[in-house]
């Protein structure tokens, strides 16, 4: 009514009404003409947006893929980013968000855009749990091609157990994490869901599949990338990008003995072998940890399966196995 200031209309409408607009969604203005007349950038800025994305989830080998894929002559990677290490994040964390459109294509070199062929690519493992960042990605890039990468979900979480350990100064071992519940000491209960939540691989996949469809989105059994990523590799060029000039995998990637994974090759013929954050040694688990997490997991994975074959996707050797011994 015309008795409220401004502010307090605002603060009627956001607070009281509208509170899910408090953060802006950004669109593309490549695809609005109205919006390309209001936007700071021009049209030649359009080709720097990205042309797929790495939506992870973390410990699955999103940045092994991230730099075997970056070998490409034709592909290229968000520049090195110093706040968040290798992750752009900017659709999942609102702080990042917030710096807007200008900023996020400020990540991609844009000198890198050569030729027609060429594609900016970006991998924040971060994205795929988040339901933000499918509604961001879906406004900004609505046609983006997305790939992600399952692994037994178990390992996964120990992965990250592991990760967790190894950055911090945290000594819980991993049984006892698993046995945590709700009234345990915020912080260590919170890792254990972020080592577990992740794994719920069915519920995310079914919010992807309300943004994107499935031809858009390329999902890697990531036990059959760890073990060997050549086949995949060139899958991911010929028949999910369509690279106009796709590079045999052998060329890309090598065997390494001492790192023990396949490591990606530089074009001097180098191994450039991850760090030793990926692909760390620890001890198996126990098998009580190894029974918890099959029990847990049980149900998602059966969904999983549900899904993918709904969905017209093959099912990871994991899952197949899960599929033989468990149902
Ligand atoms: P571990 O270090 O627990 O073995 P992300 O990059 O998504 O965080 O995933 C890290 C995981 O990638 C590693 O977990 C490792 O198992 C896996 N991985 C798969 N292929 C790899 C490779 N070629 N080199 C190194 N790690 C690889």
């Amino acid at each position: 009514s015309s008795d409220l200031s401004t502010s307090e209309l605002a603060r009627k409408y956001f607070y009281d009404y509208y509170p899910d607009e408090k953060m802006p969604i950004f669109t593309n203005p490549c695809h609005d003409e109205m919006l390309m007349n209001l936007w700071n950038g021009n049209r030649s800025m359009c080709r720097i947006f990205p042309q797929f994305l790495i939506v992870g989830p973390q410990k699955t080998g999103t940045t092994a893929l991230y730099s075997m894929l970056s070998q490409h002559p034709d592909l290229h990677p968000s520049k090195k980013n110093f706040i968040t290490y290798e992750e752009l994040q900017f659709f999942s964390n609102d702080t990042i968000y917030l710096n807007g459109i200008n900023w996020y294509l400020d990540q991609f070199d844009s000198d890198n855009i050569v030729s027609e062929w060429s594609m900016n690519f970006e991998k924040s493992a971060t994205y795929f749990d988040s339901i933000l960042a499918m509604k961001r990605i879906k406004a900004l890039l609505p046609n983006i091609r997305l790939i992600m990468i399952l692994t037994e979900p178990g390992a996964r979480a120990y992965s990250r157990y592991q990760h967790e350990i190894a950055r911090t100064n945290q000594t819980i071992n991993f049984d006892d994490l698993l046995q945590l519940n709700h009234n345990h000491s915020s912080n260590q209960f919170h890792l254990k869901e972020r080592c577990l939540q992740p794994g719920h691989y069915a519920e995310y996949l079914r919010q992807w599949l309300n943004y994107f469809p499935s031809k858009q989105i390329y999902i890697i059994d990531g036990d059959a990338f760890r073990y060997d990523p050549r086949t995949i590799l060139n899958d991911i060029q010929i028949r999910f990008l369509q690279l106009k000039n796709p590079i045999n995998s052998s060329k890309l990637v090598k065997f390494n003995r001492k790192k023990g994974f396949f490591c990606p090759i530089s074009n001097k013929n180098h191994f450039q072998c991850l760090g030793n954050s990926k692909g760390r040694r620890y001890e198996k688990m126990s098998s009580y940890s190894r029974e918890y997490l099959n029990n847990y997991y049980l149900l998602h994975n059966q969904k999983l399966i549900q899904f993918l074959r709904n969905n017209n996707y093959s099912l990871p050797l994991w899952l197949t196995f899960f599929n033989r011994t468990q149902l």
